[in-house]
């Protein structure tokens, strides 16, 4: 294994991630770990490697930490990177100096001395012949003079030592990223690390993922109960799913149907989470009072802070009740959430893993300390498409783990204006179908289904009517518009151009099958101007 020391840059998790693709169990703990904490860890000889990551700090800022010295005492290969490398000088005897500049961006790094890292990794050669890698660099300070018993790795004309190594000791340490994309060969760097220079084998897999965060779990949990608010989306799924392989019926999974979700939802919950996993799961029909107390309400934000609020209330109440009374007699001690590491630097909490988030979406910010929980999240230093992966690998079904977004208010905010029963099931209806066949058709040209083509897809329920003709008939009846999107961080998107054939046979099953209503229309903007949802 290789162990990641963290000082809190931002992408230390993309560290670990090309790790584990390049098939080596990781881990990444805090930079502040003792030295006796690291003997530890390594003293059963699986530790094979040490990588010290970047920060934003200053080596020279009193409040800055170091490497545990032991790093540099075990014999193992160390690998330090940007402040992980300076870091490393400072420790070791170089010297390290505040740039007055920040350098930031694309660079060009010039290897040198054949090193056991570096060598036959490169993007290009200059015409004399010296090996060139394109790398992304981010940092103030620089190593100025390099450590005793070390030379020159790396270069580049603003910082002359750019990498580094003592190839006797196997310490290496460069000052660009190669955890990055943007670093070209980054990930064939990391690679030469772990398998070369440490000797680790590439064999690991998601599966031996959940045997770890299975161990990891029980753990933490002990013979303590927990509790988890199931959406049905992915990450609070796929945590369920772990959580529950990890210890079973001591978790309780809360569902709150709110009366605004999709067609079927409810029931496809529990037969996954009850009928198939077999575990506890609290449903809780509250739709009469979501849609209570929504009555006569229809501006959008409005509508979306009484969801939360309810939202709030209704888990709270089962928490509070499930940590009086469980099975055990002893009360529930912990609240797992499905949160994920673009959640956890969303809220600029990477460092130290100190940081709490909680999906916004669902308002319950502060709800463990409220309820007096524990924190559990198993799946916080993963990324979406990692999610994605240990959900089929726990055996939930791929149509579940790989749907589309779905908004903590769901039909709430796709009802324009006032919400009610009536609107909630002519839409539930309408958008089954559209769902069904964007999954029915596929693309030629890619072999993808439309499903698979569009990143999300849903319908909107118009509550104004116009006038049709069915039959022999005049009918008078709601409108509902199609949205489908491509994007690949929603943040912006454009319409998908959907095939005709696809657009005609939903339009048609829609005004057949859901009497109510008359018309179907495309939405045909993108974003910006427009957002995805309507409201
Ligand atoms: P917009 O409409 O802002 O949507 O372009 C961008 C993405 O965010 C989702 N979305 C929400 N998700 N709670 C959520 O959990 C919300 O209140 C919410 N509003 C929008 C939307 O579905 C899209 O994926």
């Amino acid at each position: 294994k290789i162990l990641i020391l963290d000082f809190g840059s931002q992408v230390t998790q993309l560290i670990a991630r090309r790790i584990r693709e390049a098939h080596v169990f990781c881990e990444v703990h805090p930079c502040d770990v003792s030295d006796e904490w690291i003997r530890d860890y390594a003293r059963d000889g699986s530790l094979k490697g040490i990588i010290l990551s970047g920060s934003h700090a200053s080596i020279y800022e009193e409040t800055t930490d170091k490497a545990p010295q032991v790093v540099f005492e075990l014999g193992l290969p160390v690998l330090g990177i940007c402040y992980g490398m300076q870091a490393m000088a400072h420790q070791l005897g170089g010297v390290v100096t505040s740039g007055h500049q920040r350098e930031f961006g694309h660079a060009d790094v010039r290897a040198h001395g054949h090193t056991a890292l570096l060598s036959g990794i490169q993007d290009y050669r200059t015409p004399m012949g010296h090996g060139m890698l394109q790398v992304w660099m981010s940092h103030g300070d620089k190593v100025t003079e390099l450590p005793p018993g070390f030379k020159l790795m790396a270069s580049t004309d603003s910082c002359p030592i750019a990498g580094m190594a003592d190839e006797e000791r196997r310490f290496y340490a460069v000052q660009f990223h190669p955890e990055v994309t943007h670093t070209k060969r980054g990930a064939a760097i990391l690679e030469r690390f772990v398998l070369d220079i440490c000797g680790t084998r590439a064999d690991w897999i998601m599966g031996d993922y959940i045997s770890e965060a299975v161990e990891k779990i029980r753990a933490q949990v002990g013979d303590e109960e927990v509790i988890l608010g199931l959406s049905g989306g992915v990450d609070s799924s796929v945590a369920a799913a772990l959580i529950h392989r990890a210890i079973g019926d001591q978790l309780t999974c809360v569902f709150v149907d709110h009366g605004l979700l999709r067609l079927n939802e409810g029931d496809m919950v529990m037969d996954m989470f009850v009928g198939k996993l077999h575990a506890k799961v609290v449903r809780v029909d509250a739709a009469d009072q979501f849609l209570g107390h929504l009555a006569g309400v229809s501006e959008p934000e409005a509508k979306r802070k009484i969801i939360g609020r309810e939202f709030v209330e209704v888990f709270k109440a089962q928490a509070l009740a499930l940590k009086a009374s469980d099975a055990s007699k002893k009360g529930a001690k912990w609240l797992a959430q499905g949160t994920i590491y673009p959640d956890v630097i969303e809220s600029g909490g990477a460092k130290n893993k100190k940081a709490v988030v909680i999906k916004s979406h669902h308002n319950v910010g502060g709800l463990p300390e409220q309820l007096g929980l524990k924190l559990l999240e198993p799946l916080r230093e993963l990324f979406k498409d990692e999610v994605r992966e240990l959900g089929v690998a726990l055996g939930l079904p791929y149509n579940m783990v790989y749907r589309h977004p779905f908004p903590g208010p769901g039909l709430g905010v796709r009802i324009l204006g006032e919400v009610k029963k009536e609107y909630a099931d002519l839409l539930r209806r309408a958008d089954a179908i559209f769902i069904e066949e964007l999954h029915n058709f596929v693309d030629e040209a890619t072999g993808k289904t439309w499903y698979q083509l569009t990143s999300q897809a849903f319908t909107v329920f118009l509550p104004v009517k116009s006038v049709g003709v069915m039959g022999d008939g005049r009918t008078y009846d709601y409108v509902v518009a199609l949205r489908a999107v491509q994007t690949s961080d929603f943040m912006t998107a454009d319409w998908a151009e959907l095939p005709y054939a696809l657009l005609k046979k939903v339009s048609s099953r829609i005004i057949n099958e859901v009497r109510g209503i008359n018309r179907v229309t495309y939405d045909v903007s993108s974003k910006p101007p427009a957002t995805i949802e309507w409201e």
